[in-house]
């Protein structure tokens, strides 16, 4: 029987739950072909290995394992496009995600919808497993999202739905691989899709713990300016930006301990060098985790990346005294748009050679 549904699950160490997911959706999809692709950001625990075990068994499941990589956004994405019945489902694995309404989302979709969302803040969905705090914070998240951008989905933040294939692929090229947004993401990419919802109670999670943390939550936060900014910013450069802004913060303060014991030449370039560190640092961590670089490709990279921000600061003050010497210009215009500029030169450039797709 060939797949009339695929279902993708990202995983990242979640070794002990796979077997279980793949019983489950056995026993709840029958006389619905479909077939599991697992998207493994190269789990410590041996999670690729467990779905490699059962995919020699069962020819409906395999692995897609991804290396040097970190991300369920990109990790949903890439599996999506790898699926191949007409219709996809996104959902995880640690068995949260009520495995039992798929049929009914499978019937929905068919009768004429482009995308049905599992929720569990609409007509009868309910998500108690979240403790007081993740509650708390998922119901947040959820408030700005709408009063941000206003979408019709009642759980924007769900990572479990279901898709027609043809659909997908129109959005995909203007889908940000970060963060955990992605089902967001697509209902925001086109404004043409047909949405439905479908109600489920949010389960507590069978092994292993959850992986969302602060980065998740600021990873969000810049999606949303994304958004709001009509795509125009990239969430990247957000990071880049407040990293940039840090940097400025540790310059500063170096720039004012130096000062006690040396010049202000060597004081504002080892202030100069402090920034430029700290930032290649929290970039590498941060804006692109998802590229990260380890041992001797560091090194590279650091060095690249101050030469990249050296040329930055000469534009940067090379527009800005231009700019002033024109003669009605303003003084914080022509600093502003300096500093734009530069921090422009060093994202596009540190994207390009720094830290740049293998
Ligand atoms: N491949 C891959 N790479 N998978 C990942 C990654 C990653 O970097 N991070 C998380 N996952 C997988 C997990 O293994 C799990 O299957 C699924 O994504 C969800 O991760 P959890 O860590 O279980 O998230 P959660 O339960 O705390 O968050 C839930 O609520 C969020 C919104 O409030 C999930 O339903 C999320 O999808 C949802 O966005
Ligand atoms: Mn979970």
């Amino acid at each position: 029987m060939s797949a009339e549904l695929s279902i993708v699950v990202p995983t990242f160490k979640e070794r002990d739950n796979v077997a279980e997911l793949v019983r489950r959706l056995d026993r709840a999809l029958v006389g619905i072909g479909w077939e599991a692709i697992f998207v493994d950001d190269n789990s410590p625990d041996g999670t690729a290995a467990a779905v490699k075990q059962i995919a020699a068994r069962d020819p409906r499941v395999r692995c897609i394992l991804r290396v040097g990589r970190r991300g369920l956004a990109g990790a949903c994405i890439e599996g999506i496009l790898s699926s191949s019945a007409p219709v996809v489902a996104v959902m995880d694995a640690d068995l949260q995600h009520d495995e039992t309404v798929l049929p009914a989302m499978l019937r929905t979709l068919n009768g004429g919808f482009d995308l049905v969302a599992a929720t569990r803040y609409g007509g009868g969905g309910s998500a108690e497993s979240f403790g007081e705090g993740r509650g708390l914070i998922s119901r947040l998240a959820t408030k700005m999202t709408h009063r941000a951008l206003g979408t019709e989905l009642s759980d924007p933040m769900s990572g479990f739905f279901m898709m027609r294939r043809d659909r997908f692929d129109e959005v995909a090229p203007r889908l940000s691989p970060a963060g955990f947004k992605i089902l967001l993401d697509i209902a925001t990419a086109s404004d043409r899709l047909r949405i439905a919802e479908q109600p489920y109670t949010f389960g507590s999670r069978h092994a292993g713990e959850s992986k969302f943390n602060a980065q998740v939550g600021l990873e969000f936060i810049g999606l949303l300016i994304s958004k709001l900014s009509g795509g125009l910013i990239d969430p990247r450069f957000i990071f880049f930006a407040l990293v940039g802004a840090l940097g400025l913060l540790v310059h500063i303060a170096v720039l004012r301990l130096a000062l006690l014991s040396f010049g202000f030449v060597p004081a504002q370039s080892a202030a100069t060098l402090a920034a430029m560190t700290s930032n290649f640092f929290l970039n590498n961590e941060l804006t692109y985790r998802d590229r990260r670089l380890k041992g001797w490709s560091m090194l590279r990279g650091f060095v690249a990346f101050v030469l990249i921000c050296s040329i930055g600061a000469l534009t940067n003050v090379g527009l800005a005294s231009w700019l002033f010497s024109t003669e009605r210009e303003v003084w914080w215009v022509a600093g502003l748009a300096g500093a734009l500029m530069g921090a422009f030169w060093n994202y596009a450039m540190s994207s390009l050679f720094v830290w740049r797709t293998r």
